[in-house]
């Protein structure tokens, strides 16, 4: 009896030291529970920094056969230390007006929030894709709020940057009467005419489509809005307005016919760096990387920027946002999809560094902020 007493209290105690050891520390992939030890249901997010609070947006994602649609919104969460995340409940609900691009049933993702310091606002963008039409809206969305956690209102959506060409666009491009009617898709002649702009010239006048997104604020207070286009086949960067409501018409194509997703960028040192996926629909593949000197320049692709095992399918994960710490450090964020249980996926959350001028992220089953 006496025995068992002294191997239970042993027991605790080594209990407690393993609690304690790992207090503080980011586990890659494991289930990320809020302060009410609740599971945390932000997916494909990102992260904003405000007033010393750390504020966690993302896809509210429901069970079963409602899990591919959005019936809540947008979910955040707060924190001082990027450990401990308390529910701050919806920030962007979805309308019960059946007439409301938002309605309950349309599919919001990839939500991010930034401030505006000269209007005092924070405004919220994301992919948003109509009720009852699977993905073929390709919209983004916009939304605005007085206090960080929201709640935001939802202002529209739209295709961006009708009637404008990208600044990276040749004249004789413009004026090319090649349709996609007169090719076969993936061929070599079919990829030449896309990166001519066939899909550019397509889609001139609705505006371009928008599916997987991210935002990035420069120091110079520019935000841009960075996103999958072309029918996914080519990244768009775009500048916003002085306000970030609107976009200003100038963008540019990167890596036309790359097949880009997941889009989620940096700067360090005068670099921009943007990481990203390919497009696997929720399995996951090999993460690209990308620099440039300027956000509208030339962008040189440096290669999958996952090291080590499982680098191939990036950890099993797909980007979504990186996040530069007061220490001069990036945190990158990634999604572990479970399309059986959306709900379910997991946070990959890693160090990203630079190394011989490329970004590099390395597995850690569990590491700690300070580092
Ligand atoms: C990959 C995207 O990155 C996700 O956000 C989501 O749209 C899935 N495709 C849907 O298949």
């Amino acid at each position: 009896m006496r025995y068992k007493a002294v191997l239970s209290y042993f027991g605790f105690i080594f209990f407690l030291l393993l609690n304690l050891q790992s207090t503080g520390q980011i586990k890659p992939g494991d289930v990320w529970m809020d302060s009410n030890s609740e599971m945390i249901n932000a997916h494909g997010g990102g992260i904003l920094f405000y007033d010393g609070v750390y504020y966690w947006f993302g896809e509210h994602r429901d069970s079963g056969r409602k899990q591919f649609a959005t019936w809540k919104g947008v979910r955040c969460y707060s924190s001082k230390d990027l450990i401990n995340w308390e529910n701050q409940g919806i920030s962007l609900s979805v309308s019960e007006d059946p007439e409301s691009e938002i309605t309950a049933g349309c599919n919001i993702e990839r939500p991010k929030v930034i401030y505006n310091k000269k209007t005092g606002k924070f405004v919220m963008w994301f992919h948003l894709e109509l009720k009852g039409q699977g993905y073929s809206a390709a919209r983004t969305g916009v939304a605005i709020a007085d206090s960080p956690a929201g709640p935001f209102t939802f202002l529209r959506s739209f295709r961006p940057n009708a009637g404008q060409w990208p600044l990276n666009f040749k004249d004789e491009w413009k004026t090319d009467t090649l349709t996609i009617d007169d090719l076969q898709w993936w061929t070599e002649q079919w990829r030449l005419a896309v990166k001519e702009g066939l899909f550019i010239r397509r889609d001139f006048e609705e505006g371009q489509m928008a599916r997987d997104m991210t935002l990035f604020v420069d120091d110079d207070g520019k935000a841009y809005h960075i996103h999958s286009a072309e029918e996914n086949l080519t990244l768009h960067i775009s500048e916003l307005t002085d306000d970030y409501l609107d976009f200003t018409g100038r963008y540019i194509s990167v890596e036309p016919a790359g097949h880009n997703e997941a889009p989620a960028i940096f700067k360090k040192d005068g670099w921009y760096y943007l990481i990203t996926s390919g497009c696997t629909g929720w399995e996951p593949n090999a993460g690209r990387s990308f620099r440039s000197k300027s956000m509208l320049g030339e962008w040189e692709p440096l290669g999958n920027p996952f090291l080590g095992e499982g680098a191939d399918v990036s950890f099993r994960s797909q980007s979504t946002f990186i996040l530069p710490l007061n220490n001069g450090e990036y945190l990158f964020m990634a999604d572990r999809w479970n399309p059986e249980k959306l709900r379910d996926s997991r946070y990959i959350w890693l160090p990203i560094k630079i190394e011989d001028a490329k970004p590099i992220i390395e597995w850690r089953d569990q590491w700690r902020l300070s580092e």
